[in-house]
């Protein structure tokens, strides 16, 4: 049997990859268009395995995911596909309608075809809590149901790809279940998010920049851990479910930065011995900027018996020091010669 992971090479995606191999044997394909966010080489320790089968296309190529479905008789389907950037999607939105929504209309065509053939197929939907809109100080998390008000382009893309995941099960009964997931951190995100942004800048010596007051909150998980909850949701979730997955962990985003800069103090100092908090500098706001989210994670733990494991300082240490590590890897994904090479390998 066989699993069919989209956006394998992305951040989530390609941690989910590796972590799945970690434990188990089960044969899996990686389905990427290789965009800018998704790096070929955060696989590259699978080559030659014969577990792992890379294909580069896209989600809304309903003829090549059809073709994948049956030639490698797949199971289950993991969706993390998508373009993943809010600010992206404010200065231009139209990919994310292709991509989130018409890509993901694309996957499901191939999906509701096979499915009938496939006893037990079932499909996941990676999703967001952006999905829910913005709350208030005093608000209480998100909960599964919570009304969808998204307010950016990115956070509208995707509940509307929820909205069409949903209808498929209730129009054709495809088996889908759906996850609403809070920030995640970790390695391999791409240096465009906040946290390996604000790395990335502070070794390089660049402003640090915090939109705004820096107040707005996120409830920030470990990526490893926002891979057990899949695991868990795809092997025991029940089918036309939707579960929330958080770390019960709300930061600032100035207390995040805070946080950064003093293990960057740590590990590595700067040369003339201040603070990389000395680099922070405020800037302008995001138009439309989400103030505050948490999730309510309490259905996953309770019915499928899921928490995290990791805490954040901890995650956020390990973090840094993967990047510290490998600032080889930001090199590569940010420059024109791997996209060179993706062009020659793949067209
Ligand atoms: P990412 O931007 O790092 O990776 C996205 C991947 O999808 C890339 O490898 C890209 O090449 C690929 N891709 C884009 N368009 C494609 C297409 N048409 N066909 C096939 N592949 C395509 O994103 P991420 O942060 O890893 O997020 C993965 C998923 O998880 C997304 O659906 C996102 O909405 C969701 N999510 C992300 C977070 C987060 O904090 N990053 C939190 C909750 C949910
Ligand atoms: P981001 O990583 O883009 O995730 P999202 O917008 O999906 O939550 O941003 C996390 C938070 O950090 C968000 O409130 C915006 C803020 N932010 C900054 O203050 N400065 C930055 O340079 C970036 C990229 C984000």
């Amino acid at each position: 049997m066989t699993i069919l992971v989209t956006g394998g090479a992305g951040f989530i995606g390609a941690n989910f990859v590796l972590d799945w191999f970690k434990t188990s044997d089960e044969k899996l394909v990686t389905l990427d268009a290789l965009t800018y966010a998704g790096n070929r080489n955060n696989l590259s320790s699978l080559d030659g395995d014969m577990r792992h089968t890379f294909v580069r296309g896209s989600i809304g190529d309903t003829a090549l995911v059809m073709r994948l479905l049956e030639q490698h008789d797949v199971r289950a389907v993991v969706n993390f596909a998508a373009e993943s950037h809010v600010d992206r999607s404010i200065s231009g939105p139209a990919p994310f309608f292709e991509t989130n929504v018409m890509g993901t209309v694309g996957l499901l065509e191939a999906a509701r075809h096979f499915a009938g053939t496939r006893p037990g197929f079932r499909l996941l939907h990676v999703s967001t809590d952006e999905v829910y809109g913005t709350l208030e100080r005093d608000d209480p998390p998100f909960a599964e149901t919570n009304p969808y008000k998204p307010n950016s382009p990115y956070a509208a893309s995707k509940a509307s790809s929820d909205h069409v995941v949903r209808a498929y099960h209730e129009t054709y009964r495809l088996p889908v279940l759906v996850t609403n997931c809070s920030n995640n951190y970790g390695p391999r995100q791409f240096p465009e998010k906040l946290i390996p942004l604000i790395i990335h800048n502070a070794l390089a010596g660049k402003a640090l920049p915090i939109y705004g007051d820096g107040l707005q909150v996120r409830d920030w998980l470990y990526v490893g851990d926002h891979c057990s909850a899949l695991r868990r949701v795809l092997e025991a979730g029940n089918i036309g479910e939707t579960y929330n997955v958080g770390g019960d962990n709300q930061k600032t985003n100035i207390d995040v930065v805070r946080t950064l800069c003093a293990l960057l103090d740590q590990k590595r100092p700067r040369a003339d011995g201040t603070s990389y908090a000395t680099q922070i500098t405020h800037v302008t706001d995001r138009p439309g900027h989400d103030r505050r989210y948490a999730i309510d994670a309490r259905k996953i733990e309770r019915e499928l018996g899921w928490r995290p494991a990791e805490t954040f300082e901890h995650g956020l240490s390990m973090t840094v020091d993967w990047y510290l590590d490998n600032e080889a890897w930001v090199t590569d994904v940010t420059s024109g010669a791997y996209r060179e090479w993706v062009a020659r390998q793949y067209g």
